[in-house]
């Protein structure tokens, strides 16, 4: 017997225009556009509206007419898992796709420059990932990725998108879950980030809440079995076999719980490259969220560093790092760049400024580096949008843009990360 939203749902056929900036197939057949996950350009499809989903979102029944560039996807988990939003496209159009995200939304923001081929920087694959347990129905616990749009956790036992760095990974996240989720009965979701470094999986629980002294030592008897280098629980230390370190540049970072990280080691090495050439020959320069240091490290083979983040745990690793052998002198502080923004005075001496902020962007941080005399400002992003938002500001400053570089190290998501280098 359907139920009575299934009864009502109106089956409609749709024509696909395009892929929109989140991988969804964008019907244009009506008024407004109506977006089809999983569907491509030229496509004709047969969708449904689902109740409790957004008025202009519908659910892909049936692929009548395909794309020509339609592919099948490699993972069995696509389509039902929200990890991956585009497996189904020849990898050429997906590439121009993405590439023409950064393309357009420059072009909306009215910044006139050339916009490199998309480089593609997802190397071995992904490094880190976060998995979510519940419980599901009949008490059955699900671990897994949540589902797309929504908090439903998809079980899986495998994800082809991951460096072989992470092997074990999800088995660790279903064991560690066991006796979290069902001795405790836990009713709150658990989310389980799991980072492949040199030394072995570095692993941070959180969600769990106060805990039992049996349950901490179900969680580390897991992690000895699963041979975790560390375990963490809302980054408090439950047990450690290997300092969980990170090669970068020159030196070696131990990385503190929950810090930021690229997503793959191609991407930070592309990054870091793309960003070190266009810093050039600078003496001075100053690295704006800078994380643990992965562009910091590099560009101290040559030049001295101020570097600033408000992440303390991931400034003190850094200052720690900065000690490997060869390295020019970095100075590491934690501070918080939205509230206080380095001002020109502090920049007077600077030859270079590299600023890489979260999606937020930063606003306060570009309306500085707009007013001051620094020769050269590199920008990496992880969001177009506040990118071009930030980019005005320095042109409007008098900054020049150079052509910006979109990389891929997010592939087969909308993610897409860029370099820019603004000049006067
Ligand atoms: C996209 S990450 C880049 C980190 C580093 N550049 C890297 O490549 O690993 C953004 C960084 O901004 C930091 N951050 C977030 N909000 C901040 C704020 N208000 N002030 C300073 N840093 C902030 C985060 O801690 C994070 O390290």
């Amino acid at each position: 017997m359907p139920n009575s939203s299934w009864a009502h749902a109106v089956v409609e056929r749709l024509t696909i225009d395009h892929v929109g900036h989140r991988g969804d197939g964008v019907s244009l057949d009506a008024r407004e556009p109506v977006y089809v996950p999983y569907a491509l350009p030229g496509e004709t499809v047969e969708v449904e509206h689902v109740a409790g989903n957004h008025p202009d979102r519908r659910h892909l029944l049936a692929v009548e007419v395909a794309s020509p560039e339609r592919v099948t996807p490699f993972c069995k988990h696509f389509g039902l898992c929200g990890g991956c939003a585009i497996q189904h496209w020849r990898s050429e159009a997906y590439s121009a796709w993405k590439r023409n995200i950064v393309v357009e939304t420059l072009r909306q923001a009215g910044l006139e420059c050339e916009v490199a081929p998309l480089i593609d920087a997802h190397g071995a694959g992904r490094r880190r990932i976060t998995l979510h347990g519940r419980l599901g129905t009949h008490e059955v616990l699900k671990v897994g990725f949540a589902a797309m749009n929504s908090h439903d956790v998809i079980p899986i036992d495998r994800c082809p998108i991951l460096d072989p760095g992470l092997a074990g990974a999800i088995e660790a996240a279903w064991a560690l879950s066991e006796p979290l989720m069902k001795r405790m009965a836990a009713t709150k979701p658990l989310d389980i980030q799991v980072t492949a470094t040199d030394t072995g999986l570095d692993v941070d629980v959180r969600g769990s809440g106060p805990l039992p002294a049996p349950i901490v030592a179900a969680l580390s008897e897991v992690a000895e079995q699963h041979r975790l280098a560390r375990l963490t629980r809302h980054g408090e230390l439950v047990l450690q076999r290997a300092a969980p370190s990170l090669r970068m540049g020159g030196a070696e970072v131990v990385l503190p719980p929950g810090s930021f990280l690229q997503a793959t080691v191609a991407g930070e090495e592309t990054l870091a490259a793309l960003v070190q050439e266009r810093i050039g020959r600078a003496k001075e320069i100053v690295d704006l969220f800078c994380g643990v240091g992965p562009f910091a490290l590099r560009l101290a083979e040559k030049a001295r560093v101020a570097a600033f983040d408000s992440d303390a745990g991931a400034i003190a690793a850094l200052a720690k790092a900065a000690h490997a052998p060869g390295l020019k002198p970095i100075k590491a502080e934690a501070r918080d760049l939205f509230r206080r923004p380095l001002v020109a005075q502090e920049m007077r001496d600077v030859d270079a400024v590299v600023f890489d902020p979260p999606r937020q962007g930063a606003q306060a941080q570009a309306l500085k580096l707009a007013a001051s005399r620094v020769p050269t400002i590199v920008a990496v992003s992880c969001n177009p949008a506040t990118f071009a938002r930030d980019a005005r500001l320095l042109v409007d400053g008098g900054y020049g843009i150079e052509t910006v570089v979109p990389v891929d190290q997010f592939r087969h998501t909308p993610h897409v990360e860029l370099v820019a280098r603004f000049a006067r």
